[in-house]
């Protein structure tokens, strides 16, 4: 199929190699333009224009780095958990959370870029993680808020994605979700047992709802008069939703929930639109946004720091997996 056997054109052709090979790539392009129009799937090995590869690379590996940097705001609890089941639980959490960072990593692979590659500009500071984990988890309370909203805004965001047009990133992202609920349903029960609790624990609960609710919502990124990326990407059907739309949802759900826990959310402007058939909310900070993602928020440092220094330590490991898979080759050989 003329999908899979265009990758590339070599430079010195004649005039009717060069015809023929013009001639594969227009059918290649119809080939992905019947498959988007269709709303099928492309996988690894299909053509694909490459803008479109740019575009998921930029997106799945911005993904990965995002879930891996994200253990570390919860990893800062575990030794600090007020009960054994409690360590166990969020122990569990913290390595689905790497388990997630694999996939994703493995998917983005497919498109053509190596794990090394990423990892060197995740360390370098070159590349995006979400601007969620750059904020600090204080008491135990945020490791509540961090599972109900941040883990709850991962979902509505993730469950569109689970239908991306490429393949393995939409695999990827069933499993994902999958977890994500179960993340999201103990972040809520944290925070419900605050909530029935003395006043204190009542009030530290509020305290995190308080700190974690804003930022959670700049997780699904700039309004979409401001979002560069949105267009292009729900024409290609790897976005389905803009990032308005799925904050908005993301608030109404949230403010039925909030019910239940017995807390409020900071914000006395949210109201649905009946006439938009939408959430609304009070605006955002989105200078503190831009500020965070230029490498200036609250704990942007610490995070590359720590991610540095755990590749280093795990530099040993890298080398013994190498080594023991040459050895592999060699007797295989
Ligand atoms: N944090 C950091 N950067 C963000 C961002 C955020 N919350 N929101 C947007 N941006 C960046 C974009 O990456 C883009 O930068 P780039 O052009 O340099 O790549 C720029 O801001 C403009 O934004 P756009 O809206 O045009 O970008 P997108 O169309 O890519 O939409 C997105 C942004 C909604 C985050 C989309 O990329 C997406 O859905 N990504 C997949 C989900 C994801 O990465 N989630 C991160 C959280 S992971 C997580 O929550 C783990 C769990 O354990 C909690």
């Amino acid at each position: 199929m003329a999908m899979q056997n265009v990758q590339s054109v070599p430079a010195e052709l004649s005039p009717e190699a060069l015809e023929s090979a013009a001639q594969l790539v227009a059918e290649a392009q119809a080939d992905f333009d019947r498959v988007m129009a269709e709303d099928s799937r492309v996988e690894p090995r299909d053509w694909m224009p490459e803008a479109y590869r740019k575009t998921l690379l930029r997106q799945i590996s911005q993904h990965a780095h995002s879930e891996i940097i994200g253990m570390q705001p919860e990893a800062n609890w575990i030794s600090r958990a007020p009960s054994l089941k409690r360590k166990a639980i969020l122990m569990a959490k913290v390595q689905d959370e790497a388990g997630h960072g694999l996939y994703l990593y493995s998917a983005a692979e497919t498109l053509g870029q190596t794990r090394d590659k990423m990892m060197a500009d995740l360390i370098a500071g070159k590349a995006r993680y979400s601007s969620i984990f750059n904020y600090p988890a204080l008491t135990w309370a945020d490791m509540g808020a961090i599972g109900w909203l941040v883990d709850g805004a991962a979902i509505c965001n993730q469950v569109p994605l689970c239908r991306a047009s490429y393949g393995p990133y939409g695999r990827a992202m069933v499993r994902v979700c999958k977890e994500e609920s179960f993340h999201q349903r103990q972040g809520f029960e944290i925070l419900l047992e605050l909530a029935n609790g003395t006043p204190e624990q009542k009030a530290m609960a509020q305290d995190a709802v308080d700190r974690w609710y804003a930022p959670s919502l700049m997780m699904f990124g700039p309004p979409d008069d401001d979002s560069p990326n949105s267009k292009q990407s729900m024409a290609w059907n790897i976005k389905r939703f803009s990032n308005d739309e799925l904050r908005s949802r993301f608030v109404g759900m949230m403010v039925e929930q909030v019910k239940v826990l017995g807390l409020t959310l900071p914000d006395d402007q949210i109201r649905f639109n009946e006439d938009a058939k939408k959430w609304e909310h009070s605006p955002l900070d989105w200078n503190e946004f831009q500020e965070v993602l230029a490498g200036r928020g609250p704990c942007n440092a610490q995070r590359l720091e720590r991610r540095r220094q755990a590749h280093d330590d795990g530099a040993w490991v890298r080398e013994a997996a190498s080594a023991y898979a040459a050895k592999q080759k060699e007797q295989a050989a």
